[in-house]
């Protein structure tokens, strides 16, 4: 770190969370650290893929990235500026700048309400655009993520998973952030979906220069998607490199172990399966 203002759209300095786990009546209640000292940077473009066991503190992390939870210390910067949400919630400029996608689509969105409405809500709490702009921009983004024009006066639960988490994306997007913070973002979908919903973030990242932070405990998944990796393990960024470096030559001996439990066929199908997708689509006349 050289002191001056980074290019970086979001980066992290000593990191820590702390939970209160309360007592029973057996037990005292306890503090749990959750981040012990992180520290990681992205830029713009760009995709961090956080990896690590169940439990490492990879929500966590990405909670306090999308301004949802603020850490016990540590600093977040956004744009070069530091961040404090500890004690007020982040202003509506913020707020468009970092959105996250989690890993059910199905409980981030509201089941009454239909898909168009889904979609305009961030507009209506965020922007003064009239009605009209909201439902051009809504109409617009559902084509952009896959979906049909009539699938606005739909409900959530007339979609398949994968077509859900479309909709959790184009959400997601609707103000558009500089920063997708993706939380599981395909792990409850079957494998051909996934490689459908990472091909379309993967297309959305290039055309509108998107920054993501892209939790996965799932190895295949991460090396399709980033560029860069950090390991976690009980709190502790254990290794931090690049996707070929990391891959190539894992350095910690979690990192290998969590490496060596991965079948490289899996990569290898994935990939298969995006290029053909890739493939038909661009055979295919719009
Ligand atoms: N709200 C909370 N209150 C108390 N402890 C918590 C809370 N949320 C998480 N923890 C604890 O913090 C640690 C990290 O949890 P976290 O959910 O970040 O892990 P994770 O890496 O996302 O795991 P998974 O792969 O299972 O999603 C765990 O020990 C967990 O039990
Ligand atoms: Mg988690």
């Amino acid at each position: 770190m050289t002191g001056t203002k980074t290019a970086a759209v979001v980066e992290g300095r000593a990191i820590v969370q702390d939970y209160y786990v309360p007592g029973s009546m057996f037990a005292a209640g306890r503090e749990v650290r959750a981040l012990r000292g992180i520290d990681f940077s992205v830029e713009k473009g760009k995709t961090l893929a956080i990896v690590g066991e169940s439990g490492s503190g990879k929500s966590t992390l990405a909670r306090i990235i999308a301004l949802i939870d603020a850490p016990t210390s540590g600093t977040l910067l956004i744009d070069g500026e530091p961040v404090d949400i500890s004690s007020k919630r982040p202003s509506p400029v913020l707020r468009s700048k970092v959105q996250m996608v989690f890993q059910n689509p199905y409980g981030s969105l509201n089941p009454r309400q239909k898909v168009g409405n889904v979609l305009m809500e961030p507009l209506v709490i965020n922007t003064d655009f009239p009605a009209t702009e909201r439902r051009d921009r809504a109409e617009a983004m559902l084509k952009k993520v896959g979906l049909q024009p009539e699938h606005f006066n739909r409900y959530p639960h007339m979609f398949s998973g994968g077509q859900r988490q479309r909709i959790a994306i184009a959400r997601a997007l609707m103000l558009n952030p500089q920063l997708l913070v993706l939380d599981e973002p395909v792990s409850a979908l079957d494998l051909s979906v996934q490689a459908q919903v990472l091909n379309l973030l993967s297309d959305l990242q290039d055309e509108f220069g998107l920054t993501y932070v892209f939790v996965s405990h799932d190895l295949s998944v991460v090396r399709y998607i980033a560029d860069d990796v950090m390991v976690i393990s009980k709190g502790v960024a254990v290794e931090q490199g690049t996707r070929e470096a990391l891959f190539a030559d894992p350095q910690h001996a979690y990192t290998q172990s969590l490496f060596a439990a991965t079948p490289v066929t899996d990569v290898e199908a994935i990939r298969t399966r995006v290029a053909r997708r890739k493939a038909a689509r661009l055979a295919t006349p719009v």
